[in-house]
């Protein structure tokens, strides 16, 4: 697991259960002959490849626990953002990832396992008549001067049945960043990658599939729309922000001290339990703490925040900056988006036509703008008023696209009037 879940990041995952508990059901599900496909949706960075990291950690041992053998169930992980750059490279993942995990288990490097050559070369390698053939297909497939792209999917999202029934185990496939397939649909003769991958998905009985997806309203969209003729296959798992008894547990191992009580909720109520933030504060905490000769008290969670959101190298700064730019890149209307954006991080919680007025734009351009930013994920409604989705965004629009910066190095009287403010956003 060194190249997939190295011990570090192990040692620090924390809660999770209710979710863990519910995939590790599906999983015995399966076992006995029933699939209840799931999907994980919830914000970036909110910590859905980690949980899936460690769902596979946890079946491989309890697989290797029951001494593998005939009905094993082999966990597959593979991220849709690293293999949907077209038809293509697309069924040569696919099919590489499920080799890689059904020979090796996640113990080797991947790398050989990605390009159709060096797979070839691995399968051959194994010995495994059933992988080889299916690779051989494959390949012979790609090489034509026209590939076939309906073809060459279809044998992909098949494969992993077809091994299964040969090998006689079971798989569960995990498809991390999801809604990435629907690059695929803009290439020639893929349109209709998502009805194809639902009508062999359909046919299948030995294969578990879990999706999970950043862009929350892509994947809802893609998923659970009416249009959409995945909805049906699948039940949503939404992942959400930590408890504050997960964020005071967090934050005891990477502060590597018990957290005071109020230290712990300051810590939760400016993170919002978002485990990110927890990391990216409780870290920036300990090293101003150890090193910078600060007291761990709720004054000096409050500056490490600060010094985190609005220093430019801050983790929580890179973070906001670069969810900011990718969501305004993909919405039209770029400087009416950022305006929009700084009038609710002002003031959230405005309608639609309170919004018009402060932009001087109609109430139909002002919907628009609003549509857009909820599409991308910023911004939500609720009863007919806007807010940000998090609050510790809203806090960096109000303060970072509008100049104010700080220094890694910044004293606590620089802070000051910073640490004051805190109050009208947490
Ligand atoms: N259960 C957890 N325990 C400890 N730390 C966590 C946990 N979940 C998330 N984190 C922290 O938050 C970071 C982001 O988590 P992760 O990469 O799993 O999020 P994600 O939802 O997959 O994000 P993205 O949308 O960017 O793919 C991790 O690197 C880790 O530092
Ligand atoms: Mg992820």
């Amino acid at each position: 697991m060194r190249y997939f879940y190295p011990q570090e990041q192990q040692k620090l995952f924390t809660d999770r259960e209710r979710e863990l508990a519910e995939l590790e059901y599906r999983r015995e599900q399966l076992r006995q002959g029933r699939q209840e496909h799931t999907s994980l949706f919830g914000l970036r960075r909110i910590g859905k490849t980690l949980l899936l990291k460690e769902l596979v950690r946890r079946t491989l041992l309890s697989e290797e626990a029951r001494g593998g053998g005939e009905g094993t169930i082999i966990p597959v992980y593979m991220d849709f953002s690293h293999i949907c750059s077209s038809p293509e490279t697309f069924a040569t993942g696919y099919v590489g990832w499920v080799c890689y995990w059904y020979l090796t288990r996640g113990q080797a490097s991947p790398v050989s396992y990605l390009d159709i050559a060096s797979l070839m070369g691995e399968v051959m390698l194994s010995g495994n008549r059933e992988v080889a053939d299916t690779v051989r297909r494959l390949a012979e497939a790609l090489r034509a001067a026209r590939p076939d792209r309906p073809n060459i999917l279809r044998l992909a999202f098949e494969f992993p049945e077809t091994l299964a029934q040969l090998a006689g185990c079971k798989f569960m496939l995990i498809f991390d960043e999801f809604q990435e397939i629907e690059t695929l649909s803009n290439f020639q003769d893929s349109q209709n990658v998502i009805a194809l991958f639902r009508a062999t998905m359909q046919t299948q009985s030995q294969v578990l599939y879990i999706l999970s997806g950043s862009a929350i309203t892509a994947m809802t969209s893609l998923i659970a729309d009416h249009h959409s003729p995945l909805f049906v296959h699948f039940s949503q798992m939404p992942i959400t922000p930590f408890a504050p008894q997960d964020t005071a547990a967090l934050a005891a191992k990477l502060l590597n001290d018990e957290p005071s009580e109020e230290v712990a909720q300051t810590i939760h109520r400016l993170s919002g339990g978002h485990p990110f933030y927890v990391t990216a504060l409780s870290e920036r905490l300990r090293r101003l703490v150890e090193i910078g000769g600060w007291t761990l008290d709720a004054e000096a969670v409050q500056r490490a925040f600060v010094i985190e959101a609005l220093a430019t190298t801050g983790r929580i700064y890179t973070f906001c900056r670069y969810v900011y730019d990718l969501s305004l890149q993909k919405a039209r209307g770029y400087g009416s988006l950022k305006a929009t954006l700084q009038v609710l991080a002002t003031e959230e919680g405005l309608t639609s036509s309170q919004v018009a007025r402060a932009l001087r734009v109609t109430p139909g351009s002002a919907r628009d703008y609003l549509q857009w930013l909820q599409d991308v994920d910023l911004v939500v409604e609720r009863e007919r008023a806007f807010f940000f989705q998090d609050p510790v965004m809203r806090y960096w629009v109000a303060h970072a696209t509008r100049g104010v910066e700080v220094s890694l190095t910044a004293t606590a009287e620089d802070l000051a009037e910073l640490v004051a403010g805190l109050g009208r956003y947490f």
